[in-house]
């Protein structure tokens, strides 16, 4: 960090989620799968799937609401929008500008989308971490949201069992009385295993030049491969950051990963020696909302009680890329 950095406060924090449950035997009626070899490999049981014109930005929109009213700032006091979004219903113009108009945020102030995948809440931060310690900036914005059902390939029963759609937002702010609400930040890349999780734009070559190879626009995925990478990296990664940040396992109270796999999960579960009263999750419900996931994940922990506010969590996400990433954060009462 840089010297005189100006301290970071987690304001305020909201969710969105579609109303439309899709569970695993409906998938049945698409392609041949079970509840039970689902169950069993992921920990899904359903997840929420946009409906007609529902998308990223509807969702981002209502989660962004959320997390302004609990941070008690208004509009006005907003200074950037980052958006974190790996499944976009448009490319440009960035969701982070449809989110600004929609919510009325100063029409002068910078809007931008990030694509770090799963990780994009986590880099979302990290960015917008530098702009608050340097002091460019005072309010930000971080809203990741994805409609990943609109992406995939419902013949693909390997990758579309997995995903589902959603939003997290967190509002942040220069901290007034000193404490840093982010202990650790973390963010990774290894750009050379950037095929085992791709979503191709389709796009042809002007027909005066030579064509070049056509992929049809859905999300693909070497699950086997993503799933072998992760679970040697992930475990070890968070246990070093908190060494790191110069803390025990036993002084963080959560831990709230990225909702991928459940397995995965529990591997870093084991690692870190966490009851399972310590470890957030709700894949079950909701399936892998790539940048939500995060957000999601903490807001609903509160709601339910499974969180209590005062308390350090660590978050930790991974995705195409690959990136992944990690925080250990304060989570202050009031948030959610
Ligand atoms: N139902 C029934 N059978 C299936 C299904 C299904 N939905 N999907 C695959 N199978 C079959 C395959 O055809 C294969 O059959 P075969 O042996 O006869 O060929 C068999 O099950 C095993 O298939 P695998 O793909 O090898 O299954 P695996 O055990 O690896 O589980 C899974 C697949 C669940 C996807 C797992 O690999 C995984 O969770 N990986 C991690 C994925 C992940 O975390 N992605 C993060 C994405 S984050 C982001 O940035 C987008």
């Amino acid at each position: 960090m840089i010297n005189n950095a100006i301290p970071l406060r987690i304001a305020g924090v909201g969710y969105s989620v579609p109303s439309t449950v899709v569970t695993n035997d409906d998938l049945t009626k698409l392609y041949d799968t079970s509840d039970e070899w689902i169950y069993s490999r992921t920990g899904i049981k359903e997840r929420r799937l946009v409906s007609g014109n529902e998308n990223a930005v509807t969702l981002g929109a209502e989660a962004a609401g959320k997390a302004l009213e609990k941070s008690g700032l208004k509009v006005e006091d907003i200074d950037m929008v980052i958006c974190a979004s790996s499944a976009p219903p448009e490319l440009y113009p960035a969701i982070a500008c449809r989110i600004q108009a929609h919510l009325g945020i100063p029409n002068d102030v910078p809007a931008f989308d990030i694509t770090a995948a799963c990780s994009g809440l986590i880099y979302a931060l990290s960015i917008a971490r530098g702009f608050i310690a340097s002091g460019m900036y005072k309010s930000i914005l971080l809203v990741a949201t994805d409609n990943n059902s609109r992406l995939l390939n419902w013949e693909d029963r390997s990758a579309s069992i997995l995903f589902g759609d959603g939003a997290g937002a967190v509002v942040v702010t220069a901290s007034e009385d000193g404490v840093d609400d982010i202990i650790s930040i973390d963010i990774r890349a290894n750009g050379s295993i950037g095929d085992l999780i791709r979503l191709p734009l389709a796009g042809k070559n002007c027909p005066l030049v030579e064509p070049n190879d056509e992929h049809p626009q859905f999300i693909e995925m070497n699950g086997k491969e993503v799933y072998k990478f992760v679970a040697r990296v992930l475990p070890h990664y968070v246990e070093d950051m908190i060494t790191k940040a110069g803390m025990k396992a036993e002084d963080i109270d959560y831990l709230i990963p990225h909702q991928a796999n459940l397995r995965i999960i529990q591997a870093v579960q084991e690692r870190l020696g966490y009851s399972d009263e310590k470890v957030v999750t709700n894949i079950k419900y909701y399936g892998n909302t790539s940048a939500a996931s995060i957000p999601l994940a903490m807001a609903e922990g509160v709601e339910k009680g499974k969180v209590k506010l005062g308390s350090t969590a660590v978050l930790c996400g991974f995705g195409a890329g690959m990136t992944w990433g990690g925080a250990i954060v304060r989570l202050r009462e009031g948030i959610v």
